[in-house]
């Protein structure tokens, strides 16, 4: 079975930050690889901007490279890479001058769609944006596309949304989270959504609790002077599993459309209770055998920062109260496994005498790697000897149900670059859900800033610290075991 894809309509999409790291690894290899989808008409053109100083031959052979490295396994014929370069140009651009805005703008054709996107640091937005409008780079039909981090803090984030919006319309900002880029997060919707099964369960009435988890094996080598401002609650929770929490804990949607979507969201994020700080393990990887400790890789032995963080959420609501949302993250984990699990209440009588009390049931929802969904039920061993019950999965890989279309998948950037195109902002943040995440985020920083709290130290290849362990033992609880 070959997906089939839907083209889009030309485009003009400038990306600035064209030379950068972003833009080499995901956003031109993943346009490239619509391209070949034929998603992407040959007559679209990306203009590559940046500081640097090249021509339309030097960035061509710069993509060249790129798509090599970065561009995978495609659907493409022999010339595709010769085409796509066809459709490149690039302007010199000085983001505190007026060099290159002029250039700019003669680059671009005046009827067709218009996106730019700010592939730099967020520092640089507000000064883009104001550049953009005064060059008449861009009118009052163009988006702009900017990526996370959406601000260190409610106040920041604050700031940021107002100088943007100084210049566009919320409807032309296009914030991206690539998680909800990611097919098996929409798939959570069109589970909860599609399907008369799962919602009328899908309650604190049938629920005992949820647990949310994104293990990573990756360090922070490399990144760790960003990452030590961060920490994996600015890096992980603020976003990505914020919006994973959401899309399983909201309503349902009037439609499939952006703000319906998003409202709920929204509403979601408002109706979540302060975190005390007995709910909140932090935790930073240690060093086993001589390899780097988190400290190394953030160039600080003070550090304070969490790799790691594990929470207990409350969602204050008639659905959710009483059902508790356990989030945990952290880098170099044991294995890579991302999964949202539902966990059911047991069933409230046993009628089968002598059998083990049975546990209710859990449907998992397998974002990475092997994308998938398993619902485990009880059944009855097979054969003779009485009635005896077994646990076993209904197992659903997608690579094994959907064969080729899996292959060729677009990967989150290529169909969240796809969406910009066609105006659809379903799976971007809008400007209010960042800040109320923000607004949630912010106090259980500062509580742990106020009282000093120093993350324990964990053991690379684990589950995390200890205590996250106890975080669900003292519910009578405990962890989906992190393995691939
Ligand atoms: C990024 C974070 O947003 O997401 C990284 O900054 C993290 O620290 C990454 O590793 C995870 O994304 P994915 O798609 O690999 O799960």
């Amino acid at each position: 079975m070959v997906a089939t894809t839907i083209p889009v309509d030309t485009f003009d999409l400038v990306i600035i930050g064209g030379t950068g790291d972003l833009a080499r690894r995901k956003i031109l290899p993943g346009l490239f690889r619509r391209m070949c989808a034929g998603q992407m008409p040959d007559t679209a053109r990306v203009i590559g901007a940046s500081r640097t100083d090249l021509d339309q031959t030097a960035f061509q052979e710069f993509v060249r490279e790129a798509l090599s490295e970065f561009a995978g396994e495609t659907q493409c014929d022999e010339g595709a890479v010769d085409r796509f370069l066809t459709m490149l140009d690039y302007v010199p651009l000085d983001v505190f001058g007026d060099a290159g805005w002029k250039a700019l703008k003669s680059k671009l054709r005046p009827d067709v769609i218009r996106a730019v996107y700010f592939s730099v640091g967020p520092s640089l937005f507000g000064e883009i944006a104001r550049k953009l409008t005064a060059h008449k780079v861009t009118d009052e039909n163009s988006r702009i596309v900017v990526e996370k981090p959406f601000g260190h803090d409610l106040e920041t984030a604050q700031l940021l949304n107002a100088e943007l919006r100084d210049c566009f319309k919320e409807d032309q900002i296009y914030r991206i989270d690539h998680y909800l880029g990611k097919e098996t997060v929409q798939n959570l919707m069109a589970v909860r959504f599609g399907n008369a099964l799962f919602e009328p369960l899908w309650n604190a009435q049938h629920v005992d609790h949820v647990q949310i988890t994104v293990g990573e094996t990756v360090d922070v080598d490399g990144r760790g002077a960003y990452y030590d401002k961060s920490g994996a609650m600015r890096d992980m929770v603020q976003n990505h599993i914020m919006q994973l929490l959401c899309l399983c804990a909201m309503e349902p949607p009037s439609k499939y459309g952006a703000d319906a979507v998003r409202d709920e969201k929204l509403k979601v994020i408002r109706a979540l209770e302060p975190v005390s700080a007995k709910d909140v393990v932090r935790g930073q990887y240690g060093s086993d055998d001589g390899v780097a400790r988190y400290t190394d890789h953030a160039g600080d032995p003070k550090s304070k920062t969490e790799s790691f963080l594990a929470m207990k959420v409350n969602v204050a609501n008639w659905r959710w109260a009483g059902t508790p949302f356990y989030i945990r993250t952290g880098k170099r984990l044991r294995a890579r496994m991302s999964e949202i699990a539902i966990i059911f209440k047991d069933p409230p009588h046993s009628i089968f005498e002598g059998q083990p009390d049975r546990k209710g049931n859990v449907l998992i929802i397998r974002l990475q790697p092997d994308e998938g969904i398993t619902l485990r039920v009880t059944i009855k061993e097979p054969g003779p000897g009485g009635m005896r019950l077994t646990e076993v999965p209904l197992d659903m890989t997608f690579a094994e149900a959907l064969g080729d279309q899996v292959a060729f998948m677009p990967d989150a950037y290529e169909r969240l670059i796809m969406d910009v195109i066609r105006g659809d902002q379903t799976l971007f943040m809008r400007g209010d859900e960042v800040e109320a995440a923000w607004a949630w985020v912010d106090p259980i920083i500062q509580a742990w800033q106020a009282a000093g709290d120093t993350p324990a130290q964990y053991d690379p290849s684990g589950s995390g610290p200890e205590d996250s362990l106890m975080l669900l033992h003292r519910d009578g609880r405990r962890w989906r075991e992190i393995k691939t």
